[in-house]
Parts: C-alpha cells; sequence; structure tokens
C-alpha cells in the first residue's frame, strides 16, 4: 500500500465544481486583483478568529513579515523566537532589520517560556511563537512575559488555523498573528496565500499600507505615488480569496477527518512512541502529527520500503543554518538538538482512508516487534 505524506488533489467532484464556478465568476467579472471576494474573505477570516480585522497578502512569508513591520519591529531590535521552526519565521523577522534571538523549546516542540525570560535584554522588542503543527504554545505564560517586561507578542500561526484553548483562537492571543494559506495548510488557497489579523485599527492600517508598496489610495483619485512607507507588493489575488471561501465552508470536516486519524495515532501509537501532550481544553489543529522516537532514522527507512512517506523537521535548525551561524559556537539549545535527531512526522491528511491510516500504524507496530 502506498500513503503519501500529503495529497493535494481535490477528489470530491462537488468541491472541484465550486472551485471551477469560483473561477469562471472572477473571470466574468474581471476583478482579478482586489476583487469583492478578497473583502469577503477577509471580514469572514475575522469573524472566524474571533478578532476585529484580517487583511489578505501574498504569502504566510508576507503575513509575518507585515505584522512584524506593522507593529514597529526594526533595525537594532531583538525577537526572541524558536529555532525549531521553518527557516521562514527567522527570515521574516531578519527582514525587518531585526535580529531573532533563538530560544530552546520544550518536550512538545514549542518555545519554552522560562527560555524566553532568561534572554530578554534592553534591545528586546517582541516575541515570535510559532505554534508547531498546531499545537499551541504556552501563550498566558509568553503573553504574562510580555506584558512584565513591556514586549509585543506577534504569534505565527501559519501552522495552526483550528486550533484553540478553553474557545480562543490561535490568532487572538497576540497583538498581530500571521496565518499561511498556501495548499499545504488545512486552510488553504490553490497557490501562495495568507493572512493577518489584529484588533488594533493602526495595525491595520499599517498592514493595508504595507501590503500595496507603502501605498494608500489617493481620495482625490489624482496620484497613484502616494508612498508613506518603502515597501513591496505583498497583495492576495482576488481567485485565492474566492478559493479560500469555499473552503472555509468546509473546514470543519477537514479539521474532523484529520482528528479522526490523529486520535487513531495516539491510540495506537502511545506505547511505542513519545506523543506531545496537549493541554487541558486545547484543541489541536491537525496541522502535522509528530513524535519523538528510538531509532529514528531506521524507522524512517523501514517506512518507506513499506511504501509510507515521512518527513523530518526542520533541518538543520534555524539557529544553524548557514545564515545565522555567525561564529563556530552553537547556539545552546539543547532539547531543540535532541528532538531533531528523535524525531519523524507521518501522513495525516484529509485524502487519506482510515485503512491507510491502521496500515501506519501496523507498520510502526511492526518496525517495534509488537
Ligand atoms: C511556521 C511557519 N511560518 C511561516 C510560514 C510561511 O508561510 P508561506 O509558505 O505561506 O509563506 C510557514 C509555511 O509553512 C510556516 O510553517
Amino acid at each position: 500500500m502506498h500513503v503519501a505524506y500529503l495529497d493535494l488533489r481535490v477528489n470530491d467532484t462537488k468541491h472541484r465544481q465550486a472551485l471551477l464556478e469560483c473561477f469562471s465568476k472572477i473571470l466574468q467579472h474581471g476583478l482579478i486583483l482586489e476583487g469583492p471576494e478578497q473583502l469577503e474573505f477577509e471580514q469572514k477570516l475575522a469573524e472566524e478568529i474571533g478578532v476585529n480585522y484580517a487583511v489578505g497578502c501574498g504569502s504566510g512569508s508576507s503575513a509575518l513579515y507585515l505584522a512584524l513591520k506593522a507593529c514597529g519591529i526594526k533595525y537594532g531590535d531583538e525577537v526572541i523566537t524558536t529555532p525549531y521552526t521553518w527557516i521562514i519565521t527567522a527570515n521574516a523577522i531578519s527582514a525587518t532589520g531585526a535580529t531573532p534571538v533563538f530560544v530552546d523549546v520544550k518536550d512538545d516542540y514549542n518555545i519554552d517560556p522560562d527560555e524566553i525570560k532568561k534572554h530578554i535584554t534592553t534591545n528586546t522588542k517582541a516575541i515570535v511563537p510559532v505554534h508547531i503543527a498546531g499545537h499551541l504554545c504556552e501563550m498566558a505564560k509568553i503573553n504574562q512575559i510580555a506584558d512584565k517586561h513591556n514586549l509585543l507578542v506577534i504569534e505565527d500561526a501559519a501552522q495552526a488555523f483550528c486550533s484553540s484553548l478553553n474557545g480562543t483562537r490561535a490568532g487572538a492571543f497576540s497583538t498581530a498573528a500571521a496565518f499561511s494559506m498556501n495548499p499545504m495548510k488545512i486552510l488553504h488557497a490553490y497557490g501562495e496565500s495568507g493572512a493577518i489579523v489584529s484588533n488594533s485599527k493602526e495595525i491595520l492600517h499599517n498592514v493595508k499600507q504595507l501590503r500595496h508598496a507603502g501605498t494608500i489610495p489617493d481620495p482625490d483619485k489624482i496620484s497613484i505615488n502616494l508612498c508613506f512607507d518603502i515597501s513591496l507588493n505583498h497583495k492576495m489575488d482576488t481567485i485565492q480569496a474566492a478559493f479560500l471561501l469555499e473552503n472555509l465552508k468546509r473546514i470543519n470536516s477537514v479539521w474532523k477527518k484529520r482528528e479522526e486519524i490523529a486520535k487513531l495515532y495516539d491510540r495506537e501509537l502511545s506505547e511505542l512512541v513519545t506523543i506531545p501532550e496537549i493541554a487541558n481544553g486545547e484543541i489541536h489543529g491537525r496541522y502535522m502529527y509528530l513524535f519523538s522516537c528510538r531509532k529514528r532514522n531506521e524507522l524512517r527507512l523501514f517506512l518507506e520500503k513499506k511504501g509510507i512517506e515521512t518527513k523530518i523537521f526542520y533541518s538543520p535548525l534555524v539557529c544553524d543554518a548557514d545564515v545565522y551561524t555567525t561564529n563556530k559556537k552553537k547556539i545552546p539549545v539543547a532539547n531543540a538538538r535532541r528532538l531533531l535527531q528523535q524525531t519523524i512526522s507521518i501522513p495525516l491528511h484529509e485524502n487519506m482512508s482510515i485503512q491507510q491510516a491502521n496500515y501506519v500504524v501496523s507498520q510502526i507496530k511492526k518496525f517495534y516487534g509488537k
């Protein structure tokens, strides 16, 4: 049996038809950029997350960069983040001119609030927690530290669209947050896409200006070069907004299918491997299924031979990427380094059958002689 790590095909014929209709509608009205679907998507997204504002943009990377810029992060600032993330988290910080400061993670792959405290300096301006795989960071503790030291918190919620704690959604825990909606994400477009969410009108204004080359439209419609900030084009395509609106309608059923598979893995594998725990009242966003285990590399090869695709995240750690190693001394993030050696991600997506999930389980059990 073959089990793909991800499967981006749209197999449901009704859904495929609905997406094709979106395309057809946009070709008819012709508002290819900044069309009505973008505004509708932004309103629905803000409602869904439970914040005042949402702004669509060209990618999750743009979203994080714009959120940081809109919050005033700039050259000379230090921003505390995790080394256990995709490189773009740190690159977005660096692109503002600020310096990312990497602190260790806990056993659940998320940034360790106690480590954050140890790395605050007079230059620290913000904390960027990343909800890895869709599991929420300890936001209450992080916000408490931020309040005490007068720091901003900007969530990298790229992987956490469906995640919540006691009803508060990822993205609603901080001053501003960034989502990725690229085709791999649980709520996704069919191309690059992302969004910023916030309760602040000022951030809304800044982000809208920054996503459009630092300009705002001239109310007299005379000048098209009213530029107030140096920025590039980070706009969202109308077609992606229309696709996102369509996918938003079915997000609950997509999440439920992933949750069912994840729960099956939890039940069947918890005695063989170490699965990160989630908090009471937390709903896991189910972007990825990660666990740490013995003989990780051998397990990976074994599963590959059995037709099961797996992935290793995130190698090298961001702090070890060439661009972030300023001297030969390795940053002491021992837990992140240990997890990187022991962790594997197995298939978790809505196009998988329960039969395939059971096959994955049976092969992992076989590998460990159970
Ligand atoms: C943690 C994290 N941050 C940011 C991004 C950037 O999102 P995008 O690929 O939409 O630019 C991703 C994408 O996977 C991500 O995983």
